[in-house]
């Protein structure tokens, strides 16, 4: 059975195609991405596939029965993005749409869900089957960040006490990569989120722990966040959404103690302290 897997040339779809080649024959996966060159490496077939490019898209997903749409990271496109590719996925035949929406959409404070469940909402009306799988938080989008703050001698955000209950990245791709090779996730949809929660309190004695030094957490208002992040130099929206997902985190939009993950894969997720380890040696 032919799998493809848009946005592979991103983080999560590299890991996605690398954990599929393990499990299915490597002839059946097709990476369906954007630039072709910056796939060169991945060692699988490969087609253009621009989610702004609708009419392009049918002949990309020709004999590809399994799709895993990796939502865009082009944050107020997205609907009409991925509204082209189930719309094309229909027209070619795919059978089964596997999407990587976000955590509780259906009831998540967080901006971001608005995207995302209008998608989940498009799939099931496409009549596709189909399987939602509602990705928490990436630890990597913390710990990216704790360089920063042992330089600037405080890690900063205005999550409040929301636990947050992230897993590693590779733990989401190998989560989609057990959903694409196997049976038995027909029409399911699944929260996806870290065995482990923490505030991000926590985080910051994690990374006084691991540094040796004393990095405080600073809860800000959510307009001192945005202001802040700013005048780091990111784009207004950019720093609008992070700041919105941080107030989410705070109302425990990012919390969740299924433990899906590990259930799905067969493994604990990656503890925080090995994925802030790997963050500080890099
Ligand atoms: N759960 C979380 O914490 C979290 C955090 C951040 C993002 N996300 C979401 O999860 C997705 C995957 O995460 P990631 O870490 O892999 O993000 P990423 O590294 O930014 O990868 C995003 C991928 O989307 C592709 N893409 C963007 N616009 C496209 C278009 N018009 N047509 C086709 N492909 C397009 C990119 O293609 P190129 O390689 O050509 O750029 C890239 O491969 C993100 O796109 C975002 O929706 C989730």
């Amino acid at each position: 059975m032919k799998i493809g897997v848009t946005g592979a040339t991103g983080q999560l779809g590299r890991l996605v195609v690398e954990l599929l080649k393990q499990k299915v024959a490597i002839g059946n996966i097709v990476a369906l991405v954007r630039t072709p060159e910056k796939a060169s490496d991945m060692g699988v077939k490969v087609r253009t596939f621009d989610y702004s490019k609708p009419e392009s898209l049918v002949a990309s997903l020709q004999g590809i029965e399994k799709l895993l749409l990796i939502s865009s990271n082009e944050i107020g496109q997205r609907l009409p993005q991925h509204k082209a590719v189930i719309e094309a996925a229909k027209q070619a035949g795919v059978k089964h749409i596997v999407y990587t929406s976000i955590l509780h959409a259906d009831s998540s404070p967080l901006g971001l869900a608005q995207e995302h469940l209008g998608t989940e909402l498009a799939i099931k009306a496409s009549g596709l089957v189909y399987t939602i799988l509602r990705n928490g938080w990436y630890t990597e989008n913390y710990t990216g960040s704790a360089k920063g703050a042992i330089g600037a001698g405080a890690f900063i955000g205005n999550a409040g006490d929301g636990k947050i209950a992230s897993a590693a990245r590779v733990d989401y791709a190998e989560a989609a990569a057990v959903v694409l090779a196997g049976e038995g996730h027909e029409n399911k949809t699944y929260e996806l989120a870290g065995d482990e929660a923490y505030t991000l309190t926590e985080l910051a004695v994690e990374i006084s722990r691991q540094t040796g030094k004393t990095i405080p957490y600073n809860n800000l208002t959510e307009t001192q966040y945005v202001d802040i992040l700013k005048s780091f130099g990111l784009p207004a929206g950019v720093a609008k959404m992070l700041a919105d997902s941080d107030t989410g985190a705070s109302k425990g939009g990012l919390f969740d103690d299924t433990k899906k993950i590990s259930a799905l894969i067969g493994r604990p997720t990656t503890p925080l302290a090995k994925v802030l380890a790997d963050a500080l040696a890099q």
